[in-house]
């Protein structure tokens, strides 16, 4: 034995260097069939998928130029970080945009702004603006709901996100007076940090089903009276990433807790059909809508991403004809993110935010209905500048995901669906989860909120109004490749918006039913 281990004593570093490449290069050229690469160039091979892995954070950090990337650029990106950290998120030297570039958009200012009166709301909290409508108001609804934000946090599941994730986001709306949809996943014990909730529900009623996997109205009804923090409920029809697209949530991802909070049991593959069992018409829509609202007293609405409209129709028509329906619309776009999907549908299926939206806008005032619903704009949208365009299209009220996710510290590496996020936001690991600091994260959520509507307000101040709920079609303007070179919103897509009754931000903040409890001149 000595001996031997004297004889490996003797063998140079370099020796076992070419012996472990010589093992790799056997496996490569004969144990290996799933890769001809290795195979035909053993060792040397390796390197190309080597480089090929690391190389979308090269492109990212090294190659890309500050507006190349997407879904966000860094410019975007940077945005929101030093909003959310509170640095300074300026730009120097004039914007680095080409601003005569196909569908950039110019907000048109006034010639003098609108000053802000002193003893004004915004005079004594310069980032309060609620949103101005009241959802659930039109059809008296026991328990309406006004947003105190109008930006929120989009529905994401746990479960699709980590439990340290789901925390510091409700911690931090409660902070920053906005809500948290919690997404398919259920009511978990993370979104009951203090927030505002929308509960929504998709195609597998987590935390509302029946043991046969339909879904349940008396757990719906236990649900929301055990829980006040839920202030609406949204039925997910479609999401823009992946609409008509069930899921599967394998066995191997669902422990006790997730079991117990999305009521499925352990062990077993549980399956999200791409259809609803519990309608399967609009009348039954309409029907269950006004069910759960009977019985909740909450305000309800429907989640959808735009394709074609001929049941959007229908249902408006039966809204117009019946005094019923959804209080509010949450529109998501065909850019929206998702925590997996396949290309072919986050590509191709469903429309852009603008197109989709805007043709739906449309089918609502055709039929003069715009005024009874709240509508939600999800796709991109947490960004100042383009909120001003949706509000201008006729958006009550933003729901932000990914930005959100980005505030608390996701750096865009796009490997959601494969549980191995590095900054432990979209991953269940316990390991990646223990680096975010909860209370940390909190606080820059909530500063990313107060930031972007501190800024958006500013932005409606510049165009002369006192709430962007007053952007109308005429005051955005888009460049268009056609003989006008850029034209209004109104002439681009075809309609004005309906005005929304407001009458000062005093009344938003004496209303009875306003969410979140922050508004900092009442403290
Ligand atoms: C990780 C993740 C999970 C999501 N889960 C859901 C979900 O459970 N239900 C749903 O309707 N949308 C879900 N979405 C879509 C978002 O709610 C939102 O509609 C979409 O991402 C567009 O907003 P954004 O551009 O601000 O990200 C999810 C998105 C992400 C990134």
């Amino acid at each position: 034995m000595d001996s031997f281990l004297d004889f490996v004593n003797t063998i140079p570093w370099w020796a076992w260097v070419i012996f472990a490449l010589g093992l790799v290069a056997i496996r490569d050229i004969f144990l290996q069939r799933t890769h001809t690469i290795t195979h035909n160039y053993p060792i040397v091979g390796h390197l190309r998928y080597w480089l090929e892995s690391i190389g979308p954070e090269m492109r990212q950090y090294f190659v890309a130029n500050n507006r190349e990337e997407l879904p966000f650029n860094r410019i975007e990106r940077s945005w929101i970080y030093a909003s959310a950290k509170q640095e300074n998120n300026y730009e120097g030297f004039g914007t680095d945009r080409d601003i005569y570039a196909h569908q950039h958009i110019f907000i048109k200012n006034r010639l003098l702004a609108f000053k802000v009166p002193e003893n004004h709301p915004n005079t004594k909290d310069k980032t309060f603006l609620p949103c101005a409508k009241v959802i659930g108001a039109f059809n008296k609804r026991k328990k309406p709901y006004r947003p105190a934000s109008v930006i929120n946090v989009s529905a994401m599941s746990f479960g699709s996100l980590s439990a340290a994730a789901v925390k510091a986001m409700n911690k931090g709306v409660a902070k920053s007076g906005a809500y948290h949809n919690t997404g398919e996943g259920g009511l978990s014990p993370y979104h009951k940090r203090g927030g505002d909730v929308v509960f929504h529900f998709g195609t597998g009623y987590f935390g509302v089903r029946n043991t046969e996997g339909g879904f349940s109205l008396d757990k719906l009804i236990s649900l929301t009276t055990e829980n006040p923090c839920i202030k609406a409920v949204e039925i997910k029809l479609s999401q823009g990433a992946k609409p008509g697209k069930g899921g599967v949530l394998p066995a191997a991802k669902i422990s006790r807790e997730i079991a117990q909070i999305r009521g499925v049991e352990i062990g077993k593959d549980v399956l999200s059909p791409a259809t609803h069992s519990a309608f399967s018409s609009v009348p039954e829509l309409i029907e269950l809508i006004e069910e759960i609202a009977e019985g909740t007293g909450l305000p309800v609405g429907i989640k959808g991403a735009i394709g074609k409209l001929d049941q959007w129709e229908e249902l408006a028509d039966l809204m117009k004809k019946t005094g019923k329906g959804p209080d509010f619309i949450t529109v998501d776009g065909g850019e929206g993110g998702t925590g997996a999907a396949p290309p072919s549908f986050a590509d191709h299926v469903s429309l852009p935010w603008v197109y989709g939206f805007s043709s739906l806008y449309k089918v609502f005032q055709e039929r003069d209905l715009t005024s009874r619903l709240v509508f939600i704009g999800s796709g991109k949208l947490g960004f100042p500048a383009k909120a001003a365009m949706a509000f201008a299209m006729g958006i009550d009220c933003i729901n932000v995901a990914r930005e959100a996710m980005m505030s608390i510290g996701c750096i865009q590496a796009q490997v959601c669906h494969t549980n191995r996020c590095p900054t432990g936001i979209a991953t269940q690991n316990k390991w990646l989860q223990r680096g975010i600091s909860v209370p940390l994260k909190a606080d820059r959520l909530a500063q990313y909120f107060k930031t972007f509507r501190k800024e958006f307000l500013e932005i409606t101040h510049a165009a002369g109004y006192e709430h962007p709920c007053e952007f109308t079609m005429e005051d955005i303007h888009v460049n268009v490749d056609d003989d006008y070179l850029h034209s209004d919103l109104k002439l681009t897509y075809g309609y004005e918006k309906t005005q929304v009754p407001f009458r000062g931000m005093q009344e938003l903040v004496d209303c009875n039913y306003l969410g979140g409890k922050v508004f900092s001149g009442n403290q």
